[in-house]
């Protein structure tokens, strides 16, 4: 249990990603504030999913890409807990489309609730974890996508890509209050969206991922445990992937390794 008794607020939490991590946060003892947006017929199911296993969570809803409901949301955790110690920027969206057809609208979409959310989600819990509260742990979640060069996710790439730069840009403020603030980003992985938009998702994509495969929600509960608990205690302002080698494989013309790798037998 580790993450006993401590507050932790997971963004978009409904489904996917956000909802493994508040599961698995809840598994380890934490409180969880489960947020989506206000009308998500989801997060219900992930506060219900944790009660069943003996867990604690409850739903608050808000729409992190709007200031207010971002200062309403913290205000409401303030009110019933008086405090914060874990927060996990997760809600995101995808924004597909090529550098043609991305619109202002998509792209202030894709940037409010990314970057702009994770800006301001961050600062609020930060005035919540520097007082009366001794610190605390955010997380940021990322994508493969802002560190190499893939089509049609421009913007969305450059929302995260923000992200790494707030990541240092919080590490080094808050680092006086205690206040840790790490990024990772998980690669291709199982989440109803992909599944619904290519039902062979897992195929097409597990064919460029060195490991062979996509990933599951669930394995990217460790990584938000580490960064959440004291076991990361001297971990701040870092950015690391989880998504099976696919941020670090270059491209070789497998044709010419062969030949090379035959031109060396015997010598
Ligand atoms: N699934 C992947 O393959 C993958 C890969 C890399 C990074 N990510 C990142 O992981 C995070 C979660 O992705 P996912 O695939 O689980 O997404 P998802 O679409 O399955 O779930 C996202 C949840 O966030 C909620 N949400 C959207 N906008 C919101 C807002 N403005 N305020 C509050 N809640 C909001 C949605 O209602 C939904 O419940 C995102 O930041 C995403 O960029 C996902």
């Amino acid at each position: 249990m580790k993450l006993t008794d401590k507050i932790a607020l997971v963004t978009g939490a409904g489904k996917g990603i956000g909802r493994a991590i508040a599961e698995g946060f809840a598994s380890q003892g934490a409180i969880v504030v489960v947020n989506d947006l206000p009308n998500s017929p989801d997060a219900p199911d992930t506060v219900a999913a944790i009660s069943a296993k003996g867990g604690q969570a409850v739903f608050f809803g808000g729409d992190v890409s709007k200031t207010a409901e971002i200062d309403a949301l913290f205000e409401r955790i303030k009110n019933t807990f008086g405090r914060l110690d874990v927060l996990v920027n997760n809600a995101g969206i995808t924004g597909w489309g090529t550098v043609w057809d991305t619109s202002e609208e998509m792209f202030d979409a894709v940037m409010n609730t990314n970057l702009k959310g994770t800006f301001f989600c961050s600062v609020a819990a930060a005035r919540l974890m520097r007082h009366p509260n001794n610190g605390g742990s955010i997380i940021n979640i990322s994508t493969k996508a802002a560190s190499l060069g893939i089509k049609n996710l421009s913007a969305y790439a450059a929302s995260k890509g923000g992200i790494h730069a707030l990541t240092k840009q919080f590490a080094v403020e808050l680092a006086p209050h205690n206040i840790r603030v790490n990024t990772f980003g998980p690669g291709a992985i199982n989440v109803e969206r992909n599944l619904h938009d290519d039902p062979d998702y897992a195929t097409h994509w597990g064919a460029v991922i060195p490991m062979g495969r996509t990933g599951q929600p669930e394995e990217m509960v460790g990584p938000a445990i580490f960064l959440a608990s004291n076991d990361s205690s001297f971990v701040t302002g870092q950015l690391f992937y989880a998504d099976g080698g696919w941020s670090v494989q270059g491209r070789l013309p497998e044709n010419s390794l062969d030949a090379q790798l035959k031109s060396n037998e015997g010598k």
